[in-house]
């Protein structure tokens, strides 16, 4: 693959990109032929009569059409599923330490192992939540979910994600989403790599509205990164691991589907700098709720409520007033799933590491622990503090995030997390 590393910016925009020069048709999306021999081929990430402003599609031009492949067969894989909840769910609250890297040789579709989730591509709702750990780079081999669209949050080593659209390469603190239905594979430049997996059922990821924020501030559209067009031609025995309702299916084919020369649109692969958020808090008293840190999110159909929020916690000052700074004790009606990219995240004083994850669904009460606590209820407010060392982020859904057997009975779960909130000592006095 011709190794551009050039990307367009903007957030659902219209992109236009060629690898070749006049590989583009000019005024028509379909030609009698289009230009090089080339076939034009339109992918749509939703309905064909979206309104206009939620439309996603895009216009490919490559060397075969994305039909030509060998049967589909079964492919089983121990650990990457969305069977969610098996047995009861538990209303426990729930963490886990980081899943040791792979010893034997693993690549990032071998190593995704999934944790929770809600929901299912039948639906077109919910998400599955998955952790990935690897330690060699996919080869032959392609992956393409149309099941969801995937946000990848690498915590450890970085990540080049070759794509029908182009090259995103990635390090702890940036993120991809890989559009549904996107053919890709994943080089690792570090030789290992770690990180988290929010496979998306619903509707694309979207910028939120700002409300009285105003017309900029959160995540900037500007920020978004899109890569140019990149193709490969080479034939050679490839083979398409499809990920379709559930399961995983197996295709050969004689030539790489990573030949997409040129394409236009909206629909199509993006990365994001998480330390380019620019984050907004309270100047006065309070903690706001945590929808202040939303980066993007997947709308349902009901208004203002999201199928999934990706929320982050990142480096920032903390400046209120006569407040208890760190996050409040709450139960919330949504479900939260959360994980830690780097250092230490405010809310706790250990348990929390890098690579680990939590997991607090509806109503169940959660909040600092007692340490936190203590330290927070005494700290001098008379001056500003300011988090540098953090990278925290949420998967936060309306519906309960079911874990799965598989990591209920890991042996990185924390049995005793609970403990954490047991020495929050009784303080009332009332007046005699
Ligand atoms: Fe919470």
């Amino acid at each position: 693959m011709s190794h551009h590393d050039r990307y367009m910016t903007g957030f659902g925009n219209e992109f236009a990109t060629e690898a070749i020069p006049g590989a583009l048709p000019v005024g028509r999306n379909s030609p009698q032929a289009a230009p090089y021999g080339l076939y034009a081929e339109q992918l749509t990430g939703t309905a064909f009569t979206a309104p206009r402003h939620a439309n996603r599609r895009s216009w490919l031009y490559r060397i075969r059409p994305a039909a030509v492949h060998g049967q589909f067969a079964a492919m089983e894989h121990a650990h990457f599923h969305n069977r969610f909840g098996d047995g009861p769910t538990t209303p426990a609250q729930l963490r886990w330490d980081p899943r040791p890297l792979p010893t034997q040789p693993t690549d990032f579709l071998d190593g995704l192992f999934t944790v929770a989730g809600n929901g299912g591509p039948a639906a077109q709702s919910g998400i599955g939540i998955h952790l990935y750990a690897a330690n060699r780079s996919m080869q032959m081999r392609l992956f393409c979910d149309a099941d969801g669209e995937l946000l990848i949050v690498p915590q450890q080593g970085r990540l080049r994600i070759e794509t029908e659209l182009g090259v995103l390469e990635i390090e702890p603190q940036q993120i991809a989403v890989i559009p549904r239905g996107i053919r890709f594979r994943v080089h690792l430049p570090d030789g290992h790599a770690r990180g988290y997996v929010c496979e998306n059922f619903g509707a694309p990821f979207k910028l939120p509205d700002l409300g009285p924020i105003g017309s900029n501030g959160l995540a900037n559209p500007r920020d978004f990164e899109i890569p140019v067009a990149a193709y490969e031609d080479v034939d050679g025995q490839f083979e398409l691991v499809t990920k379709f309702q559930g399961h995983l299916w197996r295709a050969p084919m004689d030539h790489s589907p990573l030949d997409v020369v040129a394409w236009h649109g909206n629909c199509a692969p993006y990365r994001y700098d998480l330390r380019r958020f620019n984050t907004i808090g309270s100047i006065s008293h309070d903690h706001p709720d945590p929808s202040i840190f939303l980066v993007l999110h997947s709308p349902s159909d009901t208004p203002g409520t999201s199928n999934v929020d990706f929320a982050i916690f990142p480096p920032r000052w903390l400046v209120a007033q006569n407040t208890f700074r760190p996050p409040w004790f709450h139960r919330n009606i949504a479900s939260e799933f959360m994980g830690l990219v780097h250092g230490v995240y405010d809310a706790k004083a250990d348990g929390f590491l890098p690579g680990g994850c939590s997991l607090h669904n509806c109503m169940t009460g959660h909040g600092p622990d007692a340490a936190t606590f203590e330290k927070a209820s005494h700290a001098d407010l008379s001056k500003p503090d300011v988090i540098v060392d953090t990278m925290a982020f949420m998967f936060e859904t309306r519906a309960v995030i079911h874990p799965t057997t598989q990591a209920l009975a890991a042996p990185e779960r924390q049995q005793h997390y609970i403990d954490c909130w047991q020495g929050l000592r009784k303080h009332f006095s009332p007046p005699a």
